[in-house]
């Protein structure tokens, strides 16, 4: 069995940090999120990977190449596929069908981030008759994402982002298809929104009388697309931290709950109240970092306070008296406390923004 994961497109909805980097990359729990996607192909024994890449968009393509490299630090083989614009799920799976060949094959969208992995879908699948299994999920509002219906065991039919849903079984972005795909994907139509779609691609295998199986995922799943689901995965998985001191915290400063501080860290007269994570070099002085935090390597945070949020390598924060929470802050920010105030801040900056308040 061979994996694909799709890592074009321009993530949108992640912009500013988007503009300068893939949201692939972004990270969660100072890991990109990419290399969750990798990390569970691999622990479910798939090792051929596909990675789609945008060359529409080399900044974000060599991004991704340069930080998965040939896929050996994963135990992976991995192998890149260039996407010439953002034409669709079903356009970017269609690329791929001279890496697939004949082998059965699991798509996972590189933003879909799953607690528990996919091993058990994948031998299922390996072992199975059906030609393809759909992962779902009951959310109370489906309306935004893909959407299924099933009878008697089967998926019976598919919507993609529909107004009015006809069940609130979402689907997952994790599709296990074999080469019937390839047939149903031919001659598609691109959708309202212009791109052609990997659900009308689905709809057809239906209608070609494919056998197409749900497996439902109860526990966590999140499509990272927009700044709030990072900040939940984010939750999700320093929840799960195995606490870790690696650099130096002086006697003036304390650690509770589940912390990770990475080799060259420093923290100085500060408080990191777990789960949080402090990235590599970062320094930290007269600050308090409070529960669900990542911050980046290279930090450097002084007299503030940061909870439930993440901030990405080499930003400098600097007397923020109110508390940052919920935000989700780039490379190279450089924020600062100005004389007068404003109170009650609540920021989504991009890399490389300087904001100094008044
Ligand atoms: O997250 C699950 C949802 O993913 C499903 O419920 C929907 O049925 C499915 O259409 C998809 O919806 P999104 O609108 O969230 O997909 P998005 O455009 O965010 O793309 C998902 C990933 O695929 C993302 O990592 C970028 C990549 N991609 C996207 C497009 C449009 C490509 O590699 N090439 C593309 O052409």
């Amino acid at each position: 069995m061979k994996g694909i994961i799709l890592a074009g497109g321009k993530g949108t909805r992640l912009r500013p940090i988007t503009f300068t980097g893939a949201k692939q990359l972004v990270p969660v729990a100072n890991k990109p999120v990419l290399f969750y996607a990798i990390e569970d192909l691999v622990d479910a024994g798939i090792v051929d990977i596909g990675i789609v890449v945008p060359s529409d968009f080399p900044m974000g393509r060599e991004q991704i190449m340069a930080a998965v490299g040939d896929g050996s630090t994963f135990g992976a083989r991995v192998t890149y596929i260039e996407q010439d614009a953002p034409r669709g799920l079903a356009h970017a799976v269609g690329i791929c069908q001279a890496f697939v060949g004949m082998d059965k094959f699991v798509v996972f969208l590189g933003d879909n981030f799953i607690r528990e992995g996919i091993a058990e879908q994948a031998r299922a699948f390996r072992d199975g008759a059906m030609n393809t299994i759909l992962l779902l999920h009951r959310v109370p509002d489906p309306s935004g994402l893909g959407v299924a219906v099933v009878q008697d065991g089967r998926v019976v039919e598919l919507q993609e982002k529909p107004p009015v849903p006809k069940s609130d079984l979402a689907i997952v972005g994790i599709y296990f298809l074999d080469h019937h795909f390839f047939e149903a994907a031919q001659g598609l139509k691109p959708s309202a929104r212009g791109e052609l779609e990997i659900t009308d691609a689905l709809s057809k295998l239906i209608a070609m009388g494919c056998d197409v199986r749900p497996e439902m995922v109860t526990g966590y799943w999140i499509d990272t697309g927009k700044h709030i689901d990072m900040l939940d995965a984010n939750r999700l998985i320093l929840d799960t931290l195995e606490t870790r001191i690696d650099g130096t915290v002086d006697a003036d400063s304390h650690v509770s709950g589940r912390v990770v501080i990475e080799a060259g860290a420093r923290l100085v007269r500060s408080t990191v109240r777990g789960p949080a994570i402090i990235g590599a070099g970062t320094v930290l002085t007269d600050t308090f970092i409070g529960p669900f935090t990542a911050i980046g390597d290279g930090c450097a945070i002084t007299s503030s306070e940061i909870a439930h949020s993440i901030v990405l390598d080499s930003s400098r924060i600097e007397n923020i008296e109110e508390r940052i929470e919920d935000s989700l802050i780039g490379r190279n920010v450089d924020l600062r406390k100005a004389a007068t105030r404003p109170r009650g801040h609540k920021f989504l900056l991009g890399d490389n923004s300087s904001l100094e308040l008044r």
